[in-house]
């Protein structure tokens, strides 16, 4: 019985059991917890957990699903067993509120035993320790006494959200294959194998560990297909079934290599990952340097070592996406639909990668030999991953065969050395204010009001390399005060400009304004003598600030608009908020077309129109995810955030300056779009008098 004869069977069958059938899901979950979609019940994990509505009682699917980062993760592996996949699809059947264990329990049984026709004498079942109902479902219904497990039958989706006791289905090939029953301490030995999952979602676990019941209970249960199709195929290896038996024959084509005992695992490695690859790109990740993109990328480029390790260079998973469309485009449409994008995409990444991986092979090479007690070095690990683009992981991939570690803890040490150089070489006069380490921190906290009463106190002053006591007319200088309103350049918004007074004499023209740590520091020309200890007016000039500001309300709306436009998977990657200007980078495989752009636009000039309100709030920053705010992966935020809101599109964490009705901005006009890096697309538009 094939893949897609399974599937169809699986889905008939609930649906002549009153099932609602809908297609997968994205592997982009619309949760932040989450990297992936982990298991079926991703989707409606709002309504298990009473948030939402359910939309019918009963629902069954074929679910994407990648386990890949977090807390369930197979990566490390897969290749060196028969049942570890990144990707896989889980058949699953729910029910919200509607029928509960015992339901489910005879529907599995009916299903395994009658419409797939398994032994049932090779079927096992365990529950939870404490589930006594569960139990005596089972010897109700099929007079087996059931292994009663703790922490394997238990299930949830992360450590937060719904969860509950599970029942587990097992299948065994017999007693030619080694291997004991579930639960005990030789269980992986691959007699038993585990097929079905019915979990009984009773509780949502917080962040403490608390388990508050759920209003309503609910079945939520999941069937890997890829077992499912080794136990009907009669297969003790997953990858030895009819798709990946497919999948493989592509890979020989391909590379011209046949697969033997030795290079096993490649191939499995090389299959498994492409479908990691080619569905989560089809399903818009886009590889990059963070995030869920930074998972497919170190995926991909494993497979291309496994590539290289069968003698095979240039185009890999590029060249074999046809053979996935072949095999799965029938039962997932987008892999047909996104085929020219994943393919680009994919060839982009192969090609910046190839060469990087020959030259850090050759590396790693001459490295080996001196490696001491079974450990490479972290500056070594950390230069291929610097210079050769090697995931550490991938370095560990490939020394894993050698018994040699990677030292980690060195790798990460040179890691945030670099990070500092980096910033170091974009300092300027930066440096020179860091040598001042008596100086204390800019009060700035004014700076949103935009302007202060009170006088400010002078604390130094930078003429050219020199830190002087006194500077004088027309001399271009830095100076630190004790608070201020202006805005140091933070956060991808540049800062304010504005005046020094004493009186009513302009004493400095400040043209720019900076941040070394938490000092402020004023950029700008005298036009009187100035002395440390004087005390000066700041103030800045309200109507460049109400243009940056407008600005950079507006860069929220342009990510919100599109996400709504592109997809939910558009994050920002860079940005640069002036006045009327706005350059927003953000992540998406391929261009705009004219039409997503006037789409673009014109949204966010519908809500510039509809003059929604922004608010400016404090709070701590469990509070703000509570709330949903978007966060810039990978940004370190304090306990306190602000949360800026416009109406109810947007809601993010910023700490920049922001106008208080989205029609301030009075008009936005996106001037162009373009690549400025694989998978990296920027705008640029201007708002207000500008774009009028
Ligand atoms: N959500 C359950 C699992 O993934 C069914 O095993």
């Amino acid at each position: 019985m094939t893949y897609n004869e399974i599937r169809k069977l699986f889905l008939d069958y609930f649906e002549q059991h009153g099932h609602k059938i809908v297609p997968s899901a994205s592997l982009i979950p619309n949760d932040p917890t989450l990297l992936f979609t982990v298991a079926g019940m991703v989707p409606w994990k709002g309504i298990l957990q009473g948030a939402e509505p359910a939309f019918a009682p009963r629902v069954a699917d074929v679910q994407k699903c990648i386990r890949a980062g977090g807390k369930h993760n197979d990566l490390e592996d897969v290749g060196f067993d028969g049942r570890h996949h990144t990707f896989f699809e889980m058949m699953g059947n729910w029910s919200f509120g509607d029928y509960f264990k015992e339901g489910a329990i005879e529907m599995s049984w009916e299903l395994l035993t009658k419409v797939f026709g398994l032994d049932p004498n090779r079927i096992v079942v365990t529950t939870h320790v404490s589930d006594d109902e569960a139990t005596a479902i089972w010897k109700k219904i099929t007079g087996k006494d059931a292994i009663r497990l703790d922490k394997d039958n238990w299930w949830s989706a992360g450590d937060t959200g719904p969860c509950g006791p599970c029942t587990e289905m097992h299948y065994d090939f017999g007693p030619n294959i080694p291997g004991g029953l579930p639960g005990s301490k030789d269980e992986d030995g691959g007699r038993f194998v585990e097929i079905w999952n019915d979990v009984f979602m009773q509780y949502d676990r917080d962040a403490n560990g608390v388990l508050t019941p759920l209003p309503k209970q609910n079945v939520d249960t999941g069937a890997g297909l890829e077992r499912f199709a080794s136990i009907m195929q009669n297969k003790l290896d997953n990858y030895d079934t009819d798709l990946f038996v497919n999948l493989k024959t592509a890979v020989s084509d391909l590379t011209g290599v046949k697969e033997t005992a030795e290079n096993k695992s490649s191939f499995k490695v090389i299959t498994d990952h492409l479908r990691a690859v080619g569905f989560a790109i089809a399903d818009g990740v886009i590889p990059s340097n963070a995030d869920r993109g930074y998972v497919i990328r170190r995926i991909l480029r494993r497979a291309m070592r496994h590539g290289q390790m069968l003698g095979h260079r240039g185009a890999l998973l590029s060249a074999l996406y046809p053979a996935l469309v072949r095999e799965m485009g029938d039962a997932y449409p987008e892999l047909k639909t996104q085929e020219a994008h994943v393919v680009e995409i994919i060839k982009n990444e192969e090609n910046s990668f190839a060469d990087m991986l020959q030259n850090g092979m050759k590396l790693l090479e001459t490295e080996l030999p001196k490696v001491n007690n079974n450990v490479l070095p972290g500056d070594v690990a950390f230069k291929l991953f610097d210079t050769y683009g090697f995931p550490l992981d991938l370095t560990q991939m490939i020394l894993r065969d050698k018994n040699i570690a990677v030292d980690v803890e060195a790798f990460e040490k040179c890691m945030k050395e670099q990070k500092e150089r980096s910033r170091a070489d974009t300092r300027g006069t930066k440096l020179l204010w860091e040598s001042q380490t008596d100086l204390p921190n800019t009060n700035d906290s004014e700076k949103y009001e935009t302007k202060t009463d009170k006088a400010a106190k002078v604390l130094a002053v930078l003429r050219g390399e020199e830190f002087v006591k006194t500077a004088n007319a027309g001399d271009e200088v830095e100076i630190a005060l004790d608070h201020t309103p202006f805005y140091g350049t933070q956060g991808g918004q540049v800062g304010d400009s504005g005046v020094f007074k004493i009186g009513d004499t302009v004493v400095m023209n400040v043209s720019e304004t900076n941040r070394v740590g938490n000092v402020v520091i004023h950029k700008g020309t005298l036009s009187a003598t100035i002395n440390v200890g004087d005390e000066v007016m700041p103030e800045i000039n309200q109507n460049i600030r109400q243009q940056t500001a407008r600005a950079h309300t507006a860069t929220h709306l342009l990510q919100a608009a599109l996400r709504h436009v592109l997809n939910e998977d558009v994050e920002q990657r860079g940005s640069k908020v002036a006045p009327d200007s706005v350059r927003f980078d953000f992540s998406f495989g391929r261009a705009m077309t004219a039409e997503e752009k006037q789409a673009v636009e014109d949204l966010v000039n519908q809500w510039i129109n509809a003059d929604l309100p922004v608010s400016h709030e404090e709070m701590d920053i469990e509070s703000a995810k509570a709330r949903g705010a978007m966060a810039l992966f990978g940004e370190k935020y304090g306990d306190r955030v602000r949360v800026i809101t416009a109406g109810d599109v947007s809601c993010e964490l910023c700490g920049g300056t922001h106008i208080y009705h989205t029609g301030e901005i009075i008009k936005a006009r996106i001037n162009k779009e373009k690549s400025i890096s694989s998978g990296i697309r920027r705008i640029t538009m201007s708002v207000g008098t500008l774009a009028e």
